[in-house]
Order: C-alpha cells, then structure tokens, then sequence
C-alpha cells in the first residue's frame, strides 16, 4: 500500500514571522496525521524551516534547483546547497517554471540529474494546459513530459522520484479537475510508468495539484491512484493544510 503524501508549495509567499507562525501549528499537529508531510518554503527560509521541523517527521523540500553543479552560475542555488541544509525534496518542472521561466526537458533533465546526485528526491511536476486539454491532448503532453526522464534515468535513481501530476489550468484558479478526471490521468502515468517496471509503478507517489483545499481532498485523495496532493495557496493556511492531511488517511 503507498503512503499518502501531502505537500505544501508555499511560492514566494511569507516572511520569517508568518513562517514562524505556520511552522508552529504544522509542528504541533503533524504527529496525529498519518500521512507523510512535506513543506517547500522559498530558498531564503529552508533553514527555518528545517529548524522548525527537525523533531517533527515533516520533510523539507525546495521549489527549484539548478540544472548546474557548481560555479559561476549567479543567483542560481544547488542541490547540493540544498541537501547540506537539511533538506530532502525538490520540485522539478513546477509549471510556474515551465512557463515563466521557459523550462524545458532538457533542462528539468539536467535538474533532475543534479538532485539524484545530490541525493535529494525529485517531485516531477507535470500536466496539461486549458487549450491542450480541450483538443484532447492532456494524456499525450503529460507523457511527453515524463518520457524523457524514464530515458535518462535507471530505474534505481527513479524509485526516489514522486510524481505530482498539477493541470495548468487547476493552478491557483479555483477550478479542479474532478476525482474521475484526476484519476484517469494518474492511472495513465502509473501504466506508463509500469512499461519501465511494473512493480515499481506500484510503488511511485503519484501527487494531485491544481486548487486542492480542505472541500475536496477527501475526494481526490480516495481514487485509487491518486496517492495525495501538492497544494499551493491552501498550503499558506496551517488548518486548510492540516484539514487537507488529515482528508489524506
Ligand atoms: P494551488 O497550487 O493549490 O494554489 O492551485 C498548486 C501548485 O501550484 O502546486
């Protein structure tokens, strides 16, 4: 059976008093959800978050890393700056990134190779916009988007991958896909995922994102293959999350 896992994309939202504040009920509420916690500050407060939580199971991850090593590469932050502060996840191929910041899989490649190095978890991020959905391209995109790292990853570097499957157009909007729109997608990745090795699609986290709140977790969080959620905005709201993992047991 996989473990449910909840995660809390916070962007770039908070300061030091507003994360102390969040951080706090997260940490006291965190033992009595069943499901795996994570968070994912922006960069400048990973070290508070890590102090925060570091009695508390709940994980730490950052939204982005660099497709580079080390070097003359400025504003950029490494995983392995990342894994040296404490921390264990990474976002990959956020949509945010794909589209502001013309991210391609070339690149989300290269990231995702330099967190395995790193030793840091990737959660490959992928989905669909409105207009690809509408002409009927939703699971060919989302393919897309994953073939590239089953080319270029062992199957060993892959089991420490998740999967958070985030229609474009479920992002920050209020609309959400529905459980059954939700769950024919994740049970098209875990098929896809099963051409590479059957026993380890069983096993991969396979996340929901796009507008996930405490109304209709529970729902998304019962389809068979839907193993939990990234939550963005109401990951800012420390009883919206909690509610939102404790919708995931
Ligand atoms: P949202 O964001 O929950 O605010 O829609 C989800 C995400 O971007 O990960």
């Amino acid at each position: 059976m996989r473990q449910k896992r909840v995660a809390g994309n916070w962007k770039m939202n908070g300061d030091q008093a507003q994360n102390a504040a969040l951080l706090h009920a997260i940490a006291e509420q965190a033992e009595k959800t069943t499901a795996a916690l994570l968070v994912c500050p922006p960069f400048p407060y990973l070290l508070q978050a890590v102090a925060a939580l570091q009695t508390t199971g709940v994980e730490i991850g950052a939204q982005d890393c660099s497709a580079y090593q080390e070097g003359a590469y400025t504003g950029e932050v490494s995983a392995r700056m990342l894994a040296d502060l404490g921390v264990q996840w990474v976002l990959i191929g956020h949509s945010e990134r794909r589209h502001y910041h013309s991210e391609d899989n070339t690149l989300l490649v290269e990231k995702g190779r330099r967190a395995v190095e790193a030793g840091l978890k990737p959660i490959l991020c992928v989905g669909e916009t409105l207009a690809e959905r509408e002409q009927g391209l939703t699971q060919q995109v989302v393919a897309a988007q994953i073939a590239p790292f089953l080319e270029c990853f062992t199957l060993q570097e892959l089991a420490s991958f998740c999967i958070a499957y985030e229609p474009v157009w479920a992002i920050g909007t209020g609309l959400t896909a529905t459980p059954e729109e939700a769950q024919a997608v994740h049970a098209a990745i875990r098929a896809q995922l099963a051409e590479v090795d059957a026993s380890w699609a069983e096993q991969v986290g396979v996340l929901y994102g796009g507008s996930v709140k405490a109304d209709n977790a529970a729902s998304l969080f019962s389809m068979p293959d839907i193993d939990g959620g990234l939550i963005g905005g109401a990951s800012l709201d420390a009883g919206q999350f909690l509610a939102i993992a404790n919708a995931a047991e």
